[in-house]
């Protein structure tokens, strides 16, 4: 089969590495996830890998020069692998090669080989696609493990026998599971049954890269699928076991409680359809992870999760840390909406009252309507009333918090009277006292006891700092 690459915007490029592989006696071909992509009518990739049966690294120098003399070529020489950038790409050249991998490490030793030895030493069959750039076959499809027929049944298969090839590189476990995800594809029988087998050598894999590929996961369309199968393979239980914990239904007393972790995997897909920010997608994923350490049955109550927010939004922390995600903002706004994740409901039970409305919107602050879209896809109840009740409850809540916020402003709360103006009423130095005060401020604005205005903030403190023995100016 001939690829037609008259069409493609990287023709001339193609063409000038076809004629530099030529005079230096080299083979030269594209390789990888460009290929892949250009067969699946894809959005074409910026990173393009070719593979020459040869230097790598001399192939990437020469091309350099004749593009540009004063390009800069990374060369990865332990990998025999050279790249460089040039108009907006990311070309990356290595030499052919056979592998093998030490038991312990991803770090493969590397062996010269020809075309089919790289292709088969590849993760899966559709990554194992090599479109010839040489004279006599240009555009020649090289597909020695019927990688296009796997495109068309949309299977996940790898080239030589799955344990070895999982084996060889255990981050492959996770690719699978991506791929299966992003693409929507079936990772295939063989592949699954060598995943489990192998699954305990996902710990030699650095956090990093399992995390990358975790992202892709919590990105793709319909997260759920990659979350199935790595919990389906066991990956996830060796990953995130504070997810797996949340399995399972208990029983006494003939009450049950819903299965968190199912229910968890919905909340994800119903947020995915609302939003593409990877954080908020986390707090979906997060929102109940304190539910499995807070379970208790209460004679007369039933299950209870009590404080479950609280602990959960603690355990992000940490969780955090031991995947090596961001410790910063992201974190602290993961942290935050699960904390929060279930006031708007819990509103309705304890009665809306104006205190309490300026309450979440003062701890909400900017990440409100993040906190609402949260809550929508907390909603999965299969029962039809049900679900009418508490959007209709969620919208009730929505509607009081606009009608609050527009009343009294406390959404990104700034002190109607500051520091400085309290040391200043009292002729105070800094010290204990000014943080006193501008607490019950807050607090009283929270409550209703005083609006949100300067000067009944001024009268408020001039009233309590005269209660705790201070003196006006
Ligand atoms: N590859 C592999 N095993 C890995 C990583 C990569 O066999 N653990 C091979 C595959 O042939 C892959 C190619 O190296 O197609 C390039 O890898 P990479 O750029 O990481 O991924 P892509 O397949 O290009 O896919 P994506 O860009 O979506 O990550």
């Amino acid at each position: 089969m001939n690829i037609n690459l008259a069409q493609n915007k990287n023709l001339k490029l193609f063409k000038l590495i076809s004629e530099v592989a030529e005079k230096n006696n080299q083979t030269v071909f594209i390789v990888g996830g460009y290929v892949r992509d250009l067969l699946m009518k894809r959005k074409a990739p910026t990173d393009i890998d070719f593979v020459t049966e040869g230097n790598g690294i001399d192939l990437a120098k020469a091309v350099s020069k004749e593009i540009n003399p004063t390009l800069k070529v990374s060369v990865f020489k332990n990998y025999g692998t050279a790249m460089f950038k040039f108009d907006g790409l990311d070309l990356e050249f290595v030499g052919a090669r056979k592998e093998s991998y030490a038991e312990d490490s991803r770090k493969p030793s590397v062996e010269t080989g020809t075309l089919e030895d790289d292709q088969k030493r590849r993760d899966f069959t559709i990554n194992a696609l090599a479109i010839s750039l040489n004279k006599e076959n240009f555009g020649d499809l090289i597909d020695p493990f019927d990688g296009i027929l796997d495109i068309k049944k949309r299977i996940l298969r790898t080239p030589l026998e799955p344990s070895q090839t999982y084996s060889d590189d255990p981050l492959r476990m996770m690719r699978a599971i991506r791929f299966a995800s992003t693409l929507n594809f079936k990772i295939e029988e063989n592949s699954l049954k060598a995943i489990k087998k192998e699954v305990e050598r996902i710990k030699i894999v650095s956090m990093e890269r399992i995390m990358v590929e975790f992202n892709k996961i919590m990105l793709s369309e319909k997260p759920s699928v990659g979350l199935k199968l790595m919990e389906q393979t066991g990956i996830l239980h060796l990953v995130i076991p504070e997810l797996t914990a949340l399995k399972g239904i208990e029983e006494v007393e003939g009450q049950t409680h819903k299965d968190n972790f199912w229910h968890t995997l919905e909340v994800v897909d119903n947020i995915s359809e609302n939003t593409d920010n990877l954080w908020l997608r986390w707090a979906a994923l997060l929102h109940d992870i304190g539910k499995a350490p807070t379970k208790k049955f209460v004679e007369g109550l039933g299950w209870t999760f009590h404080g479950h927010e609280f602990l959960g939004s603690k355990m992000v922390k940490n969780l955090f840390y031991r995947l090596k995600l961001p410790l910063g903002t992201d974190m602290k706004y993961v942290q935050k909406l699960v904390k929060l994740s279930s006031r708007p409901i819990a509103l309705i039970d304890d009665g809306t009252s104006d205190s309490a409305l300026r309450r979440l919107l003062f701890d909400a602050g900017e990440d409100l309507e993040d906190l609402f879209i949260l809550n929508k896809a907390d909603i999965t109840t299969k029962n039809s009333s049900k679900q009418a009740k508490f959007k209709k409850n969620f919208e009730y809540v929505a509607l009081k918090i606009k009608e609050v916020e527009e009343k009294d402003q406390v959404r990104n709360f700034q002190p109607p009277i500051s520091g400085e103006e309290i040391m200043e009423l009292f002729n105070l130095k800094p010290g204990r006292e000014i943080g006193i005060l501008k607490e019950k401020v807050k607090e009283a604005i929270l409550e209703g006891e005083i609006a949100n205005d300067k000067e009944e903030a001024r009268n408020f403190v001039i009233k309590e700092g005269q209660n705790i023995g201070l003196i006006l100016a």
